[in-house]
């Protein structure tokens, strides 16, 4: 979000030569400060005399200032720094069409031609509300670390979530060696298991189970444990399995995956009879930690880019809505609600496909 932030703010400035106004706080932030201002000429100049006034830096140490004109220094040194300098929220009112309206009407007063929303799924249709309620010209980019959003091969903040659950695994893997454990850990992800099969891939983890894959009976975790039994039995040590957060169970649990999965193996290794009834297995649920730590190049090098073509569509005499989207290793802008790009499917189970077989003992 930082390196996509500099980005598109030095853009804006040096090749573009227009301002950039940063908004705190999201979609939150302009509900806020539309709500203030609630259309009233006086409360309006108020407030572009405090835009004014509180550029850059001076603007970002003021926490009640929502709208900040950026300058070059505001973005100064933040380029691998997780999270956001602006901050985000959730914000349920914006999906109420008078809020949006407010919104809308703000914008206008304070003459700004374009928007560009970063972010997940919530985010991105709010941008597409927005393009379809108002005359901005709306630029979507897509920003979350489950990439669930089926319309570009990756989108920010993936790389450097993969990279952190390889560094959480390699760190797990000590004691699952020297102790001969099973390590459940859970991933984020939402509905998609793209991170966590991502995450196996490059850090070796022996089983990934993903939300694709189908949901969680005892039948079927008896038959994951079984397999991890048979490994041991080949001469195996240890495993680390990677379970995403969104897959499902029958019946339904409310519990962390990584602790189901692991009552379940634990049961079927201490069975009547069993090769290995001392085998330990142990969960872990790894949550926000996947959320933040040093972006990755490959992360900043896509934010520069995703920032160059939303700048690139921003300026062009033809401009449309829509959405930066990585596709054939190329940045390109999709309408919003495009579909799903069919090879993302296919590139999932493909990458199932080489993990089981560079797994398999
Ligand atoms: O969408 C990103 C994500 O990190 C999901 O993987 C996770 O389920 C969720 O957000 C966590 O949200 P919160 O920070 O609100 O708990």
């Amino acid at each position: 979000m930082n390196a996509f932030l500099r980005a598109v703010v030095r853009l804006g400035l040096n090749r573009h030569g227009v301002p950039v106004v940063g908004v705190r706080s999201g979609y939150s932030g302009l509900v806020r400060t539309a709500k203030l201002t609630g259309g009233d000429v006086e409360k309006v100049n108020q407030l572009k005399a405090e835009i004014e006034l509180n550029p850059g830096m001076a603007g970002l140490i003021k926490q009640d200032q929502y709208l900040i004109q950026m300058d070059h220094r505001s973005v100064s040194g933040i380029m691998g720094k997780g999270g956001t300098l602006l901050g985000s929220a959730r914000c349920l009112d914006f999906h109420k069409p008078e809020v949006r309206q407010g919104v809308i009407q703000l914008l206008g007063e304070l003459g700004v031609r374009a928007l560009v929303v970063v972010g997940g799924d919530g985010s991105l249709s709010g941008a597409d509300r927005l393009a379809k309620e108002s005359d901005l010209r709306i630029i979507g980019v897509p920003a979350t670390i489950d990439n669930d959003l089926q319309f570009t091969e990756m989108a920010l903040g993936v790389d450097t979530a993969v990279q952190t659950l390889v560094w959480a695994v390699d760190r797990f893997i000590d004691t699952a060696r020297s102790h001969r454990r099973v390590m459940v850990l859970e991933t984020m992800g939402r509905e998609s298991g793209d991170l966590a099969r991502m995450a196996a891939l490059a850090s070796g983890a022996e089983m990934v189970i993903t939300p694709e894959g189908g949901p969680l009976t005892e039948e079927r975790m008896a038959s994951l444990a079984a397999q991890i039994e048979g490994a041991m039995t080949r001469g195996r040590g240890h495993a680390i399995v990677l379970v995403a957060e969104g897959v499902k169970t029958e019946p339904p649990q409310t519990r962390n995956r990584a602790y189901v999965l692991t009552d379940a193996f634990q049961r079927y290794f201490q069975r009547e009879g069993g090769p290995f009834p001392d085998l330990e297995v142990r969960p872990s649920v790894l949550g926000h930690l996947q959320r933040g730590g040093h972006t990755t190049p490959a992360d900043c090098m896509l934010a520069a880019r995703f920032a160059e073509k939303a700048w690139e569509e921003i300026m062009s005499p033809t401009s449309q809505n829509g959405i930066t989207a990585l596709r054939n290793n190329r940045v390109e802008i999709v309408p919003f609600g495009v579909e799903a790009m069919p090879e993302r499917a296919v590139q999932s189970l493909a990458m199932d496909h080489l993990h089981a077989d560079l797994a398999n003992w």
